[in-house]
This record gives C-alpha cells, sequence and structure tokens, in this order.
C-alpha cells in the first residue's frame, strides 16, 4: 500500500518525503495554485516551472507525481497530456497526467465521454494516467476499461454530497459517522412514517425525499466515500484490473484507516491529515512515562 501526500507545497512535501514513508505526490490546479500563493506570501517569487521539477525531483524515479491537464475536450488534453509529459517526465521519470473521467460541466458543447477518450490515447502512447474526480464505481469501472494506471475517488466529497442531502449539518474535517449518520436518516424515515396513514405510507415510495432516506445520502446505493472505495476495489477485485485505486480528498486519520482497509491501493491526503497518523494520547503518555523513569543506570547504557 502506498502514501501520497496532496498538495504541491514543496516545503510540505520536502519535510513528508525526509520521514521515509511517502511514495508519490498528487496535485491540482487548485494545489498548484495554494502552493504558488503559499511562495509569494512568503515573499518570494516562484518560476512554476522550475518549482514543479523542483517537486519531481523530490519525488524521484521510484516515486508519481501526478500532474492535471486544463481542457475539456479530449484532442485538447491528449495534446496537454503529451506537452507536460515531454517538458517534465524526463526530469525523473514519474509523471503521471491527471484526466477528470468526465469534463461535462453542464455545458453542452463538453460530451460526457471526452475525459475515456484522452485516457484511452494517453494509455496507448504509454503515458501514465490518474483517472480523476471519480465519484462513483461506475466511473471507476470505466477507468479501469480505459487502461487507466490509477483511478482517484474523491472519497471526502462523497461523504459531505451524502451528508447534504440528508439534511445534516457539519464541519468539513468532521469525521463521517457512519452508524450515526445512519441512525439520523432512519430516524426522519420514521418521522414520515409515524406521521403518515396506510395509504400515505404506500405512495411514499415515489416521495423524493423519503427515497434519499432510504437510499441513504441519494447516491445511487452508495452511502460513504468508504463505501464508495470498498466497491470500487470489489469491482477491482473480482476482474482483476491492474488500475490502482488512490484514495483521496481525505479529511481525518480515521478516514485514512478506512481506506486502507476498504482495499485502496493508494491513499492521497493533505498534510495535516497525515500528521494527524502519528498522534494518539496513549502514546503521548507513553512516552512521557518512559522518559520519566530512566533510572541513571539505564542512561549509562548509552554512553
Ligand atoms: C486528489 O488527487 C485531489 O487532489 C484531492 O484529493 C481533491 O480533494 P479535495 O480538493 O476535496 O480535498
Amino acid at each position: 500500500m502506498k502514501i501520497f501526500i496532496d498538495t504541491a507545497k514543496l516545503d510540505e512535501i520536502k519535510e513528508a518525503y525526509s520521514w521515509g514513508i511517502i511514495d508519490g505526490v498528487t496535485t491540482n490546479p487548485t494545489l498548484i495554485k495554494l502552493a504558488v500563493e503559499a511562495e509569494k506570501g512568503k515573499g518570494r517569487n516562484v518560476n512554476m516551472k522550475d518549482y514543479i521539477k523542483e517537486i519531481l525531483k523530490t519525488v524521484g524515479k521510484e516515486g508519481a507525481v501526478s500532474l492535471e491537464v486544463i481542457s475539456l475536450n479530449s484532442e485538447a488534453m491528449v495534446k496537454e497530456g503529451e506537452l507536460l509529459y515531454d517538458k517534465f517526465n524526463p526530469m525523473a521519470e514519474n509523471v503521471v497526467i491527471k484526466i477528470p473521467i468526465n469534463t461535462y460541466s453542464g455545458d453542452s458543447s463538453v460530451s460526457d465521454f471526452e475525459g475515456i477518450k484522452a485516457i484511452k490515447v494517453l494509455r496507448e502512447k504509454d503515458i501514465l494516467v490518474n483517472a480523476t474526480i471519480i465519484m462513483s464505481p461506475e466511473q471507476a469501472l470505466l477507468a479501469a476499461k480505459a487502461g487507466a494506471t490509477y483511478a482517484s475517488p474523491f472519497a471526502g466529497r462523497i461523504d459531505n454530497y451524502v451528508r447534504n442531502n440528508l439534511g445534516i449539518s457539519f464541519k468539513e474535517t468532521d469525521y463521517f459517522d457512519h452508524s450515526l449518520v445512519k441512525t439520523i436518516a432512519q430516524e426522519k424515515l420514521q418521522n414520515y412514517l409515524n406521521k403518515s396513514n396506510d395509504e400515505e405510507i404506500a405512495s411514499l415510495y415515489t416521495y423524493e425525499d423519503i427515497r434519499k432516506l432510504a437510499d441513504i445520502g441519494d447516491n445511487n446505493g452508495i452511502d460513504s466515500g468508504t463505501d464508495l472505495v470498498e466497491r470500487i476495489a470489489k469491482i477491482y477485485r473480482i476482474y482483476g484490473f491492474n488500475t490502482e485505486i488512490i484514495a483521496s480528498a481525505m479529511r481525518s486519520a480515521r478516514q485514512v484507516r478506512e481506506m486502507a482497509e476498504a482495499g485502496a491501493h493508494v491513499i492521497t491526503m493533505g498534510f495535516q491529515v497525515l500528521k494527524d497518523m502519528f498522534r494518539h494520547p496513549k502514546t503521548t503518555e507513553g512516552i512521557r512515562g518512559f522518559s520519566r523513569d530512566i533510572v541513571p543506570e539505564y542512561k549509562a547504557l548509552f554512553e
């Protein structure tokens, strides 16, 4: 199992790499923007090309760095993918091109199929591809069929979607409490049923609100980010797809653990979530106790 860091901030990447447990980096236009703004905030002028090269050098040949394209149609994405690959891959041979699984954004001039076509063509050219913004097992299945090297389900964003659909308020960093979410959905459903007579109950099946509660979160049977990753892993396992799952959009250390249990090949996380994985109050207490109990004779063993 691999751990990627989901940031373009060089200081975070270098720090995380110094711990010896990181296998790669995922970036996107938002993360690059944040990194450059942070550098500028420190009064440094950044040349983006050199900055990215420094990331690639830090990660080295053994790792993988995802760089995302910007266009929405397949031909342009293929060109951009090739461009990024030619420009940056020679640095450390670790570039992976990130292609959204579907670039449709509501504008009818873009079809739903641009991402998949670009993935297929880039893979035929032997360029590694990370199929990104995956929100369903169906999309992950298509990405694997197109030969994507990686598929990135955005688990954290699915948790938000489900809670929003259920009318549950939460903070971005709040752990997605599976049993609490389920209980709230069931309670709300029960409220509807309690208030309805027999005839109404029979017709509840057709109510949109009811369906949202019964199909927890109204997300096509996927009731959390963990559920999403688990199901993708199951499909890939059954059919022997080589595509690796990068569990993405992590919000907490506990969620990272759930992704590992769900069968993600890779988990990408921000620097804070990564740091949060280290701490446990009992470990801190244990260290305090051991440090307190070092007697002089034991200390002398190290001299
Ligand atoms: C993954 O490759 C993405 O960069 C990332 O995880 C997006 O997640 P977020 O913007 O919801 O945190």
